[in-house]
């Protein structure tokens, strides 16, 4: 495996940066990125399907000549919108017309092939640091064709890695039994520990990069008093040492604030006690 040179504790997450009706403005992903840099946060996580591909055209046309001060990952897999200008207003509402009709996810060797060719051109790249299947289903972890396409994509330089993003302990477990991928991202938060935490490790002795996100879920919060700074704490002591965190913000404040949280884990015994109370 290639080691990428820009993993930091805390990642960036985009997935709402695009939102239909409140999408961020370039003025504020331009702030996020100049703290990105300032407190040395590299990782920006995103997805083609994020705003229709409109979250990772922000992101290229913010970074331009700073992409190299980043790691960057992107995912495929759900199925989108991509009407040109000047009906991309739409993409967002037949994006869900789409899902609502059950044409939710594709994961063909073709369709990936250009999923991955149209990110890099929103991206204004050459190649991503991470190509994610996004929430695959089981079958498709074991079928030695996309094993193939992954390989196929690092040998033609578009991405140094591949992996897979899941909630799924059988997808997770497909895939690093695999040996196909050096990614996995999975839900991080302390409710999720209880069912994911044995694989993060497993993950770890097989040098494979974990990836946490939906550390701040809702349902962990405000329980006996239970913070923001409890969870990524709690969170940052369960997973294994050099795993990313991810934070979904637009606040600049608040992206300083988690990568201090980040990087001071509580006790285990204490994150253990803590995450047995969410389960
Ligand atoms: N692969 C997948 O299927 C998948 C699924 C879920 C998420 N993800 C990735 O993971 C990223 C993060 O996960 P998430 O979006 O579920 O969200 P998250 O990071 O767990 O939580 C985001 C929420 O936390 C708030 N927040 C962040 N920092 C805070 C702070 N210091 N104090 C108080 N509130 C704070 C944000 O509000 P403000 O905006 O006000 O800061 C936002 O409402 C996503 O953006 C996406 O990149 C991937």
């Amino acid at each position: 495996m290639e080691k990428l040179p820009n993993w930091s504790k805390l990642g960036l997450g985009t997935g709402t940066l695009a939102s239909l009706g409140r999408a961020a403005s370039l003025s504020e992903v331009d702030r996020l990125v100049a703290t990105m840099l300032d407190i040395g946060v590299k990782v920006i996580d995103t997805a083609d399907s994020y705003g229709s591909g409109d979250c990772e055209y922000l992101i290229g046309k913010v970074l331009r000549e700073r992409r190299e001060s980043f790691t960057i990952i992107t995912k495929a897999g759900y199925r989108f919108s991509n009407l040109p200008y000047p009906f991309r207003p739409l993409n967002q509402f037949v994006k869900k017309g789409l899902q609502h009709l059950g044409f939710r996810q594709r994961f063909t060797t073709a369709y990936l092939s250009k999923c991955i060719d149209s990110s890099l051109l929103r991206l204004r790249m050459e190649y991503v640091d991470a190509f994610l299947l996004h929430n695959p289903p089981l079958e498709i972890i074991e079928d030695e064709r996309l094993i193939s396409l992954c390989t196929s994509l690092i040998k033609a330089g578009k991405t140094k890695q591949t992996g897979v993003s899941s909630e799924n302990p059988e997808v997770i477990r497909a895939a690093i039994a695999s040996g196909a991928f050096t990614i996995i991202q999975t839900p991080a938060n302390l409710k999720a520990a209880a069912m994911l935490r044995t694989l993060w490790n497993e993950c770890d002795d097989h040098q494979i990069h974990v990836i946490g996100n939906h550390v701040f879920e809702p349902t962990c919060l405000n329980l006996d008093g239970v913070t923001h700074e409890m969870l990524m704490r709690g969170s940052s002591a369960l997973l294994p040492e050099n795993a990313t965190i991810l934070c979904g913000t637009r606040n600049p404040s608040h992206l300083r604030q988690t990568n201090h949280w980040a990087s001071m884990p509580l006790p285990v015994a204490e994150a253990e006690r803590l995450a047995a109370c969410r389960t």
